[in-house]
């Protein structure tokens, strides 16, 4: 079965397709991806309006070359592209949310139109869930990695689920203020690095030497899945402002000292989910699991206290937002729905 998948939560406008053989790893025919993130960087971070225009400039065009990248059609015409759509796929599915409403509604109303007029089931996606099924396109990942724990670290969420099956999940826990990227984000502006601030803290901890700024790790000895970043973000915040200057070097001790501690309350807490729900699996999906200072935090933890749990994330092309996981979450999970129940809502969350 061949879907044609679409992403518009945020500020990445993406179409993929994928074919599904029952019992296989999806395979990713095409995936295209556009991004308005240089209109956000001159405003140091998203204006939502912003976005949701640039999404109703790409939506077509990216439909179109993911769809001629697909079946090597050499034209990059629409109408070819779209009587590809109707000989050769079998579904349409569409991120539903959460996301920005205006972002989400170009996507979705895209998606409902392409369904109604091609005769083919539409599939609502999650996309939350979607990015813990990025796994699922790597052929590493066994094909029943059940029961399973999902770290989903993005940039507005931060959530730990039980899987027991494709159809079968429980929320266990989340952060009760800001998201671990959204943290990372917001310290980042204080330190005038470009937006999105994950990606450069990253780059900068790399150059650090001395490594002993140490931040908080809040909520890590509680009796709970919960996180909280937002008494580290205050507290690495009134550290920076208290510096009458910041050389290069100090630069980067701060964002190791702050990544180290983002990344050893999510290691931590995520090894006590698996301990408890007996999961030796465990799935990272999300912006912030692109991270590799946080991939090498499970590894050396498990490693270092002998633990039997195998870390999956995804290949990094598919952690950021794309449309090949919201197609690989509808290929395991195929649940159309008719195209007029569908709706784009930017506060879906976990059912
Ligand atoms: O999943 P995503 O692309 O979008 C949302 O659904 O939110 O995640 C974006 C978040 C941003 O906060 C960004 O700073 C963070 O992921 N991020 C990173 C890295 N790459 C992206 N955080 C830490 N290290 C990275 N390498
Ligand atoms: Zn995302």
């Amino acid at each position: 079965m061949k879907i044609l998948s679409i992403e518009t939560s945020c500020d990445e406008t993406s179409a993929a397709v994928i074919d599904y053989t029952q019992n296989q790893t999806p395979q990713v025919l095409s995936v295209v991806t556009s991004t308005s993130l240089a209109v956000h960087q001159k405003t140091g971070g998203i204006i939502p309006e912003n976005a949701a225009r640039a999404q109703v400039e790409y939506i077509l065009p990216v439909i179109t070359q993911a769809l001629s990248d697909a079946f090597n059609s050499q034209s990059h015409e629409k109408a070819m592209a779209f009587s590809l759509l109707e000989k050769e796929i079998d579904y349409i599915a569409v991120t539903q949310g959460p996301g920005l409403i205006g972002s989400l509604l170009v996507g979705v109303e895209t998606a409902k139109t392409l369904s109604y007029i091609y005769n083919k089931p539409l599939i609502p996606v999650n996309h939350l869930l979607a990015h813990i099924y990025a796994n699922f396109l790597s052929p590493k990942l066994p094909i029943n990695p059940f029961p399973f724990i999902g770290l989903i670290v993005s940039g507005g969420h931060t959530d730990l689920l039980v899987f027991t099956s494709h159809t079968e999940f429980k929320w266990i826990g989340g952060t009760r203020d800001d998201a671990a990227g959204e943290a990372l984000d917001k310290i980042g502006r204080v330190l005038n690095l470009p937006y999105p601030a994950g990606p450069e803290i990253e780059k900068q901890a790399l150059k650090a030497t001395l490594k002993n700024i140490q931040f908080s790790r809040p909520l890590l000895g509680a009796d709970n899945f919960d996180f909280s970043f937002s008494g580290l973000k205050t507290e690495a915040v009134r550290y920076i402002k208290k510096q009458s200057s910041i050389d290069a070097q100090h630069l980067s001790e701060i964002c190791y000292g702050i990544q180290h501690a983002v990344a050893d309350v999510l290691v931590k807490k995520t090894i006590k989910a698996a301990e408890h729900y007996q999961c030796s699996t465990i799935l990272l999906g999300g912006g912030v699991s692109a991270n590799s200072y946080l991939r090498n935090h499970f590894q050396s933890i498990c490693k270092k206290e002998n633990l039997p749990y195998s870390v999956y994330y995804p290949e990094l092309s598919y952690t950021l937002d794309n449309a090949a996981m919201i197609g690989a979450y509808a290929a395991l999970n195929n649940q159309p729905q008719s195209w007029n129940a569908v709706k784009a809502n930017p506060e879906l969350y976990f059912k």
